[in-house]
């Protein structure tokens, strides 16, 4: 028990940050953007979007697609000025379906496989004969040409579809398309989620000026006042995900080097939801191993089991006082009976790898923040989508607590819905008004 609890205090102090080192870590993010945008050398790529605030009064009818790693999701967006608009019609369906047979995040796929997909799927919501002008949120590190042309960098959350780096995502889109006989449907923008999340937001509430994914996948974007590239306000995807002058523990080092791409994504391994039940698990897995937890146990154990991040919010969930919903948890993903000090552990274990998630995500949004406006006076709406954000207890109120404790003043931080649609609604009407060669 003692060891336990010695070994749950040490823990804490490796994960959870001080305000001090929250605040260094701001201003190291501070700097690598500073770098980014100059083109020196940096982790945060800085990605231009070719996209402004919005004004609000965009208004049409506009096909999205949403592609984030785990689903694409079609959807209608009727957009109607003053920021209202409605989801005329919605579909999801997933990239991998062993029923199915199909796996479209894997290596032996194809691109033109995976949008030929996808195009299918637009096709039964495509409104028929007249021209429909689609935006595309795209959740991965692109290299931005223009509004509607988009390279893929590099794959992120573990996706290992070959022969799609440095091709132009639109284009692979509009043939497929094309092949299905909905020439008139057109990708007219193309987009990542962080500024879809943003544009969203911005259209109904013209303080947004920063967006930012707590899902799956982690990036933050911004609106920079005075891009590289003249020509006013534009909208910057960070991918703030590969930032890495970070703290590193044992824990993170290993699932670095076991992930599909060692080195790369560092603060995204750190915080998101595709990495947090990984973590989590190597440390309870560890706890077990150093005969902590789980004694006599050890040989049936988490070998060949997955904690997922929805186990991380269902232990956090558990507010009674035996943690019941635990040990219900405990005995059907393991096979065992606990002990309440082996449940409060794992609660703990939970709490302490979501804490340093909010904590990090906070210390970015520190140094963006400084980045737009060193003096912090004026009105800054960070808006967040996302499922880590949404769904896991306490995580919104720890990332709103931490910033506004390290910025000394209160910001505000909202939750935002169907981002990737109505900000790709958003982002094709823009492109749309800007580039009257669509004539749409
Ligand atoms: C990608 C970003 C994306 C984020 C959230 C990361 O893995 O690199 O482009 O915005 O996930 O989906």
């Amino acid at each position: 028990m003692h060891d336990l609890l010695n070994a749950v205090r040490k823990l804490r102090m490796e994960f959870v940050m001080s305000g001090v080192q929250i605040l260094e870590a701001a201003s190291l993010f501070q700097r690598d953007m500073a770098a980014g945008l100059k083109g020196l050398d940096s982790p945060l790529k800085m990605l231009p979007s070719f996209l402004a605030r919005p004004t609000g009064e965009e208004k049409g009818t506009f096909l999205a697609i949403d592609f984030g790693g785990t689903n694409v999701r079609v959807m209608l967006v009727g957009l109607k000025g003053l920021g209202s608009y409605e989801i005329m019609a919605h579909r999801a369906f997933p990239l991998k379906d062993p029923a199915g047979g199909f796996d479209f995040t894997s290596e032996n796929t194809d691109a033109g496989q995976l949008f030929d997909f996808i195009a299918e799927n637009i096709a039964e919501m495509a409104p028929p004969g007249s021209a429909c002008p689609l935006g595309h949120t795209f959740s991965f590190p692109t290299l931005q040409l223009g509004v509607n042309r988009a390279v893929l960098i590099k794959w992120t959350k573990e996706i290992r579809m070959p022969g799609m780096e440095g091709r132009d995502v639109n284009q692979k889109l509009a043939e497929s398309l094309k092949k299905l006989g909905l020439g008139h449907v057109v990708p007219v923008a193309v987009i990542n989620d962080t500024v879809g999340a943003l544009l969203a937001a911005a259209y109904q509430n013209p303080g947004a000026d920063i967006g930012s994914i707590c899902g799956t996948g982690h990036n933050t974007c911004y609106i920079e006042p005075c891009p590289p590239a003249d020509g006013g306000e534009m909208i910057i995807n960070i991918e703030s995900g590969n930032f890495d002058k970070l703290r590193f523990t044992k824990y993170d080092i290993s699932l670095d080097e076991a992930s599909e791409r060692p080195g790369e994504q560092r603060l995204e391994k750190m915080v998101s939801g595709q990495y947090l039940g990984r973590l989590a698990q190597a440390i309870i897995q560890d706890f077990i191993d150093r005969g902590l937890i789980f004694k006599g146990n050890e040989h049936r154990l988490f070998k060949t089991f997955t904690l997922r991040t929805e186990d991380i919010s269902l232990l956090l969930a558990d507010q009674s006082r035996g943690l019941s919903n635990v040990a219900g948890w405990i005995r059907s993903a393991l096979g065992i009976d606990s002990l309440l000090e082996e449940r409060v552990a794992l609660r703990t274990i939970a709490s302490i790898v979501v804490t340093r998630s909010a904590q990090l995500v906070a210390s970015t949004f520190a140094g963006i923040l400084k980045h737009i406006d060193p003096e912090l006076s004026g009105v800054h709406v960070i808006a967040v989508d996302g499922s880590l954000y949404e769904l896991t207890p306490g995580y919104s109120r720890m990332l709103q607590a931490t910033l506004n404790n390290v910025a000394e003043r209160d910001f505000s931080i909202i939750g935002v819905k169907n981002g990737s649609g109505v900000g790709a609604a958003v982002a094709a009407a823009i492109a749309v008004q800007e580039v009257p060669k669509y004539n749409l």
